[in-house]
């Protein structure tokens, strides 16, 4: 049995699909398991844990082997995560696949490596055999811009003209449901990535391609990113974390590609041109009917 938290969520979601059509028994923890029946395969035993409640987190998880752990980003991640894995010790799980980020590969860390890192040291002390997924920075985060690309054709990010090897989360769930399902992946830290680093104008330049409109991206300040991501509701510690990272990506540190998903699903990873096709529709300004 394998448990999946953040199962509502982008990837959680994706990854319980992906086990449930490879067979595998799969448990979601969720915060609302009514709320979450409709989302999630029916075959999907459904359980309700809570991160910010660490009572219910063992409890969650007796009977599984396996722990596929993800949570939101969120200053709070490290608490959370750290509370999982004492859960998952007590609970009697036997291995943690970890949802990580690209930015927990080095010391210093950088962004949200600073969340993330510590639960990898906890895990790997842990004693329990584990597998950390570190993606690259998501294609889906565009979805973020719809609202802007839509009215305006644009979108903005203070990064400059820096590469990213951005990668679509189907390949990320793709890899998870991989190492999830097989043997071999013990002690193993995968870097994540899209098949190429393109820089944000490029990435514009591909839609404007794919939607037959000028996109373009802006190369705002890091203060302007920061008012607009408070103004969004963000909170503080988690714009600063989002702006550290801006400020590597700028730097050119988030250009490395991996062969991992390749390596993983026996498939190349999907290109921005694919994502950019297949959510088309996402960008596409609505034409009243
Ligand atoms: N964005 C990027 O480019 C990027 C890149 C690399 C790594 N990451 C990492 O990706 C992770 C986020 O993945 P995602 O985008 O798939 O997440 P997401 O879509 O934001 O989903 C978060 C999930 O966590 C659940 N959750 C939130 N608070 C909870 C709580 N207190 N107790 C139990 N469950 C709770 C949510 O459940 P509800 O349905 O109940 O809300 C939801 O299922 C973060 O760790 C982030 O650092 C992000």
């Amino acid at each position: 049995m394998i448990v999946v938290t953040g199962a509502t969520g982008g990837n959680g979601s994706e990854i319980v699909r992906l086990l449930n059509e490879r067979g595998a028994s799969v448990r979601g923890m969720v915060r609302d398991p009514e709320r979450a029946r409709g989302r999630l395969p029916a075959a999907v035993e459904l359980v309700r844990g809570d991160f910010d409640a660490p009572e219910t987190l063992a409890p969650a998880m007796r009977g599984a082997q396996t722990l596929m752990l993800i949570s939101s980003a969120d200053p709070s991640l490290p608490d959370r995560e750290l509370a999982a894995v004492q859960a998952a010790k007590d609970a009697g799980i036997e291995r943690i696949v970890k949802f990580s980020v690209i930015a927990a590969d080095h010391e210093p860390t950088f962004g949200f490596g600073h969340w993330h890192r510590p639960v990898e040291e906890a895990i790997r002390a842990s004693g329990l055999a584990w597998t950390f997924l570190r993606p690259n920075v998501f294609m889906q985060n565009l979805f973020w811009f719809t609202d802007p690309i839509k009215s305006d054709g644009v979108f903005g990010l203070p990064v400059g003209d820096a590469n990213v090897s951005v990668i679509d989360t189907r390949d990320i769930a793709a890899c998870a449901a991989a190492v999830l399902s097989e043997d071999g992946h013990d002690g193993q830290a995968y870097l994540l990535t899209g098949p190429e680093a393109l820089s944000f104008q490029q990435q514009a330049d591909v839609l404007t391609d794919v939607l037959g409109r000028s996109i373009h991206h802006e190369d705002i300040t890091p203060e302007e990113h920061k008012r607009r991501l408070l103004s969004f509701g963000q909170s503080e510690a988690y714009a600063d974390a989002e702006l550290e990272l801006d400020a590597e990506l700028k730097a050119g540190e988030l250009g490395t590609v991996s062969d991992s998903v390749k390596r993983l699903t026996g498939r190349p990873a999907r290109s921005f041109r694919d994502f950019a096709r297949d959510f088309a529709r996402e960008f596409r300004p609505e034409v009243a009917s």
